[in-house]
């Protein structure tokens, strides 16, 4: 069994966060304080939905290497309870990680909205403009995104009580 995630999935791990605090981020300052600027709206909104589209794939990637890769186990005496809870926040974060963009690049399309990954390469929509779906795939986009964070919270409040209170290799597995 290895001791550590490989150097893949560790570094795919770090992007990761670092691609969702720049989405929550841009997508945060996207609705809630638009910009009047035309232009320069559709160059975040682009920015935000390339950001999250990359995200995407990464994902898929990254549960590719997985399958490849088994990650290294828990530690053996953590309660069993906490067994479940661990792989069952990991199982949600990584369906969040593909519920969330593919609701985003839904809702983009059913806003009327064609998506271009980094404005250069047209991903093709199972659906068009639809007015009634759109505002539905909207709120899943914005709840899932909460429900992300509080899960993100959760998880790295989790990383620290071990490292810090229960002081077991559970963080240095991913560093
Ligand atoms: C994991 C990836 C993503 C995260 C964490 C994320 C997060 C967010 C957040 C926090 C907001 C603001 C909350 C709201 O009002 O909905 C937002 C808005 C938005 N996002 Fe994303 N997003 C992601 C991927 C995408 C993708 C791939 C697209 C499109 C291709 C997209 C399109 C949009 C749009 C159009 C909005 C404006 C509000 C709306 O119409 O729903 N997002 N996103
Ligand atoms: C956007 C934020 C984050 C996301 C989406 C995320 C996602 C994930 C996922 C899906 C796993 C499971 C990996 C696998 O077994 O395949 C994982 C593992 C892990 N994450 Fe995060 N993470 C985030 C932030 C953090 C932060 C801030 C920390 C540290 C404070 C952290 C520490 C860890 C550790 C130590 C593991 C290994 C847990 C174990 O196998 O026992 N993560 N993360």
């Amino acid at each position: 069994m290895p001791r550590r995630y490989t150097a893949t999935a560790r570094g795919l791990h770090w992007l990761t966060v670092l691609l969702v605090l720049a989405l929550v981020g841009l997508g945060t300052w996207i609705t809630a304080f638009e910009p009047k600027e035309e232009a320069f709206k559709y160059r975040l909104y682009n920015l935000h939905e390339s950001l999250g589209f990359t995200l995407l794939l990464l994902t898929l990637l990254r549960l590719a290497w997985r399958a490849a890769h088994p990650p290294p186990p828990l530690p053996q005496d953590l309660p069993r309870p906490l067994h479940h809870v661990a792989h069952g926040t990991h199982a949600a974060l990584y369906l969040l990680l593909l519920v969330q963009p593919v609701a985003g690049f839904l809702a983009t399309n059913a806003w009327g909205f064609p998506f271009k990954w980094w404005g250069l390469v047209a991903i093709p929509s199972p659906i068009g403009k639809d007015e009634a779906l759109a505002p539905l795939l909207s709120a899943v986009h914005f709840w899932a995104a909460l429900l992300l964070v509080a899960l993100v919270a959760l998880h790295a409040g989790a990383a620290l009580w071990h490292h810090f209170v229960r002081r077991d290799d559970t963080l240095r597995k991913m560093l």
